[in-house]
């Protein structure tokens, strides 16, 4: 299978970004093939609302984000790791989200595998689940393999040998 890991992070090796690496490195040794995308490295900008993607199926705006549906189109695993900001997730994620408007019937029927992390408890962070489950319930015949929730970590780094830095990598392995 193709896994692709989206970090919407903004912070390279931060707590997503090792989440996602645990994650594509058990994935790798499952024998399936990954890619990963750094939602910082795009500059993606915010959907317009404009529906021009309605006629064209493309999106006006001028940056990275054709690259980006197109990855996702022809993933068959899709991995969205953000952090929790204000029980929500990050702008960066939202970002990605409304910009799937142009493609986002190309995205039916993906498996998905929802990571977040935060400094509170895992009963606070769960509550910026809902955007992203949201999202796999606007797809029909999606699914959400798994969703990890890495509470309790605020630094960069803190994940690592956590609870949650484990089941990245076997959910990974075992996909
Ligand atoms: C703007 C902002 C808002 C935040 N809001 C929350 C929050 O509501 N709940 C929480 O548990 N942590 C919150 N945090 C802490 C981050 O979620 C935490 O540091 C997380 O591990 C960051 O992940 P990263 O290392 O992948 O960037 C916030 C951090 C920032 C920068």
């Amino acid at each position: 299978m193709k896994v692709l890991a989206v970090c919407a992070s903004p912070r390279k090796n931060g707590n997503c970004d090792l989440l996602c690496s645990q994650l594509l490195k058990g994935a790798r040794e499952g024998g399936n093939e990954t890619d990963s995308v750094f939602f910082e490295d795009l500059a993606l900008r915010p959907c317009r609302a404009c529906y021009a993607c309605r006629e064209s199926g493309r999106c006006i705006q001028k940056d990275r984000g054709c690259e980006v549906m197109r990855k996702l189109a022809e993933a068959d695993v899709i991995v969205l790791a953000s952090p929790v900001y204000f029980y929500s997730v990050s702008a960066q994620m939202k970002t990605l989200i409304d910009r799937t408007l142009c493609c986002y019937t190309k995205l039916e029927g993906k498996r998905f595998v929802f990571i977040l992390t935060g400094a509170g408890t895992k009963a606070e962070l769960q509550r910026a689940s809902e955007s992203l489950y949201g999202f796999s319930d606007c797809l029909p015949g999606s699914l959400v393999m798994k969703l990890i929730i890495a509470d309790g970590v605020y630094l960069k780094g803190d994940v690592r040998d956590t609870k949650a830095y484990y089941e990245a990598y076997m959910t990974g392995k075992n996909l």
